[in-house]
């Protein structure tokens, strides 16, 4: 197939080398217009790439790691290559991950996550509608799944098999947890929190946890089969509260020692320190604070005072699970924003260990935008106020 081709600025040639897998608007020529779902071959210098375009949106063109039109072929190959990519998650008894991770598994705005035998897309570009059958089909057949379907303002479209049931359980690290793929946030749960939770279930064992921005309790969860003494969820969102309080109960798990409190967390930390003291570990997991570049210094201000908020909550000598997953804050600009605001709160913290994603959020050298999630073990100083 002849493709058309579009010459981009020379100064793009070193990321069309690297292999970056975008191509932004600012950087598309005036007077050009695609159909959007057109495959188009950009060229930059001597480097040049096959991408597909899309006519709205910051990105003009996503582009692929193919020569040409990717053949059915190439779609299954690299279908097969990220499943794979995952057997040792589907080994180790997980059936809840990120099947495929756009541009991290080199199919870029597309995500797709498992959830026991049914699997959910995430569209980025409608450039990439017309390729969703094929995909669906395969991930379909190559891991026996009921049904691939895709979250649509009208409900549930099943691209391959059957819509899910309102409700499924999934397991992770030996835990049941339910998913609704129908209404829960982002596809039903937080996948990328997953080894973040197993840690905190290795260090909850006799401690006082509070889990904010808690959403259907997974870092509750874990604390209580860690053996926490005594687990607080908050979360602004009442749905999500009633299912920490199910998971709970579905684990077996001691429900007396676990309570939930409905509130917005940015404007409650001081009430909640009065009301119900200090912990020896807190875990605060906000929702993304910045949808775009011009939001980043303001969201970078918003973390600096959540901290500020968190050091009137944590014991002396006791610990902090800190995360961000706004894509536009770096974690330096995050750790600097935490340890300010603590620091304001008269905290002094040791980071003890910088974590980030696990294998089924694949992050490639060449696209750096992918490691959105970051997550700071900190641990902290007597404060004035306990000395
Ligand atoms: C990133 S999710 C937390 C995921 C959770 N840690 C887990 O492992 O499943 C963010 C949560 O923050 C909640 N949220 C958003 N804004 C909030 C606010 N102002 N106060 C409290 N919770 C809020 C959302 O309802 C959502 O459950």
């Amino acid at each position: 197939m002849s493709l058309p081709t579009v010459r981009l600025p020379a100064r793009l040639e070193t990321a069309l080398r690297s292999g970056h897998p975008w191509v932004y608007r600012t950087h598309w020529p005036d007077g050009i217009t695609l159909e959007t779902g057109s495959w188009v071959r950009v060229e930059a210098g001597s480097a040049a790439a096959v991408g597909l375009f899309d006519a709205d949106g910051p990105i003009a063109v996503r582009l692929f790691d193919a020569d040409t039109v990717p053949t059915d072929a190439w779609w299954d190959a690299a279908i097969d290559r990220a499943i794979a990519r995952r057997e040792p998650l589907a080994d180790a008894g997980h059936d809840a991950y990120r099947l495929l991770f756009g541009e991290g598994d080199g199919i870029p705005g597309l995500v797709v996550d498992r959830y026991g035998r049914h699997a959910v897309l995430q569209v980025h570009s409608e450039a990439l509608r017309p390729i969703l059958p094929r995909v669906a089909k395969r991930i379909r057949r190559k891991l026996k799944l009921r049904g691939v379907v895709e979250r649509l303002k009208g409900g549930l479209h099943a691209w391959a098999g059957e819509v899910p049931p309102p409700e499924v359980t999934v397991r992770e690290h030996g835990l049941t947890f339910l998913v609704n793929m129908h209404e829960g946030q982002k596809t039903g749960l937080f996948l990328d929190h997953r080894e973040q939770r197993q840690w905190v279930r290795t260090h909850a064992a006799g401690k006082r946890v509070l889990n904010l921005f808690s959403y259907a309790g997974g870092f509750s969860v874990y604390a209580l089969a860690g053996g926490a003494t005594e687990v607080v969820s908050v979360d602004v969102a009442r749905p999500a509260l009633r299912d920490a309080e199910r998971n709970v109960a579905l684990n077996d798990l001691h429900a007396e020692q676990h309570r939930t409190i409905q509130a917005d967390v940015f404007t409650s930390l001081g009430r909640l320190a009065e009301a119900e003291g200090r912990f020896d570990l807190v875990i605060c997991d906000p929702p993304s604070l910045a949808k775009s570049k011009r939001q980043r210094d303001r969201a970078v201000g918003a973390y600096g005072r959540l901290h500020e908020g968190l050091g009137a909550l944590v014991k002396p000598g006791g610990e902090l699970l800190t995360a961000s997953c706004t894509t536009q804050v770096t974690p330096e600009a995050f750790e600097r924003a935490a340890l300010a605001g603590l620091r304001h709160s008269g905290r002094q913290a040791a980071v003890l260990q910088r974590r980030g994603h696990a294998l089924d959020h694949p992050v490639r050298k060449s696209f750096p935008e992918g490691r959105y999630l970051k997550s700071l073990w900190l641990q902290l100083d007597a404060d004035q106020a306990s000395k």
